[in-house]
């Protein structure tokens, strides 16, 4: 006896999609137009919403697709974005690139959190990352081996320094790790960057620099020291919050006294 073929049924008209999809980009559910030029990155979607209710008006969320929440609002006046970029280095490059290539991004300003890898570091310190070297092979192999230095936006990373100096958060001014492994097979390695200036490690900047490099954009990673890696110390979520607080204000401040050009 043959089986019966396999029917593929029409959809009924009812469950058609009415209006032609106005989504432009492949993570980001967001319309053109929907995303502001100026854009906080948090790593945590989360975090992304809580700027949105507490610092941003009228926030309107564009994204929820995988739960990566992006809020667009505004702040003293001016458009400004909000989009979680996940962890790693492979997850904030997707969203990355689809803001500098379909929404046309101008600004990304990274507020993250970092491990402090020197004493010259105190937990809560705001960390404003000039450059970011990396263990990542995403850098390599666009590269070729060759060791690209990803560099701050300088506008960016002097407005931020004078925004915090004005407020007097303790902040450093260094170079960072963004590494792909938070549990390192490698500690040693981590030495080695440290004998070389590097203050501290997130997972992140690196590609952030690279592709606003790429694209003619401004970038800058903002970290608070959350926990230290050479004292063992950790801060409470309670700590966290409040200066997660500060340097999402620094980071608005920041990105509004520098021109879209
Ligand atoms: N390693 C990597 N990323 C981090 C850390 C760390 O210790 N702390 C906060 N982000």
């Amino acid at each position: 006896m043959h089986a019966q073929p396999h029917r593929v049924q029409s959809r009924p008209q009812s469950l058609r999609p009415t209006r032609t999809l106005r989504r432009v980009s492949t993570h980001i559910s967001a319309a053109p137009g929907d995303v502001a030029p100026r854009m906080l990155m948090p790593g945590d979607p989360l975090r992304a919403q809580w700027i949105a209710e507490n610092f941003l008006e009228n926030a309107r969320c564009y994204c929820r697709v995988r739960n990566m929440l992006g809020y667009t609002g505004t702040y003293r006046g001016e458009r400004v974005s909000v989009q979680g970029s996940g962890m790693g280095q492979p997850s904030l490059a997707i969203y990355a690139n689809e803001l500098f290539r379909e929404y046309e991004v101008a600004q990304v300003v990274r507020v993250g959190s970092c491990g402090a890898l020197t004493n010259a570091l105190r937990i809560r310190d705001v960390v404003l990352a000039i450059s970011a070297a990396t263990d990542s092979s995403m850098n390599r192999l666009r590269f070729h081996g060759l060791d690209y230095a990803a560099t701050a936006d300088f506008e960016l990373l002097r407005s931020a320094y004078d925004v915090a100096a004005e407020r007097g958060a303790p902040t450093v001014v260094g170079q960072i790790l963004s590494t792909d492994s938070f549990y390192s097979p490698r500690p040693e390695l981590v030495d080695l960057l440290v004998a070389h200036g590097v203050v501290a490690v997130e997972m992140e900047a690196n590609a952030l620099y690279t592709l606003a490099a790429q694209y003619r954009r401004r970038a800058l990673a903002i970290c608070t020291v959350s926990d230290h890696l050479v004292t063992g110390e950790e801060t409470t979520a309670d700590e966290r919050e409040q200066t997660f607080g500060q340097m999402v204000e620094i980071a608005l401040e920041s990105m509004l006294a520098v021109s879209l050009e």
